[in-house]
């Protein structure tokens, strides 16, 4: 079946966005290395893009988690499907998220994750839907808010598909 996508953010518009962000984390951090954490699979174009961006020290890492429960609002229990290589000990983490939506993915993820000792933990989502937010998570970084409608591309998926999507745009049933 195939669905029609309306064109939210274009191509050029989110590149632009990725740019003013890596720009800004070379800033903040600068005189440090940060070390990225991309969240398989939707956050990986966005990781990648972003670190062509950032002029410091970049380390990359790669997780992928799923969360429990049926529908398709998140339960909040996360199960680590692939876990990161490297320990974060000490380290500058970024975590890097395509979008998100009630937090509660994210705010579980951080409690693991902090038990890892980093010595800082900060979040960089390319997409935000404050409105839908539940659980509590502090982000730094985010690309765009948009509203609560469902998106693809860019690394999102709806049913896996339209990921290569180099927009973001909205599916229209
Ligand atoms: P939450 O913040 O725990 O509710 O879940 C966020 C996750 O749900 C994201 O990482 C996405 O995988 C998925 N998600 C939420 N909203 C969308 C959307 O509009 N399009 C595609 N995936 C979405
Ligand atoms: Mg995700």
């Amino acid at each position: 079946m195939e669905h029609k996508i309306r064109e939210l953010l274009s191509e050029s518009e989110v590149n632009h966005r990725i740019r003013e962000i890596g720009e800004q984390i070379s800033q903040d951090f600068a005189g440090k290395k940060v070390h990225l954490i991309c969240v398989l699979k939707g956050g990986v174009f966005f990781t990648c893009e972003l670190a062509k961006r950032i002029t410091i020290p970049v380390s990359m890492d790669f997780m992928s988690v799923s969360s429990y429960g049926a529908g398709t609002t998140s339960s909040g229990i996360v199960k680590i499907v692939k876990d990161l290589d490297q320990p974060l000990e000490g380290k500058d983490v970024i975590i890097v998220e395509d979008i998100i939506d009630s937090g509660r993915t994210l705010s579980y993820l951080m409690e693991i994750l902090k038990k890892r000792k980093p010595n800082s933990m900060t979040i960089c989502t390319l997409l935000d839907k404050p409105e839908r937010r539940v659980a509590d998570v502090e982000v730094k970084y985010v690309g765009f808010n948009i509203p609560d409608e469902f998106v693809v591309g860019y690394g999102l998926d709806y049913d896996q598909e339209y990921r290569n999507l180099p927009y973001i745009g909205v599916v229209e049933v």
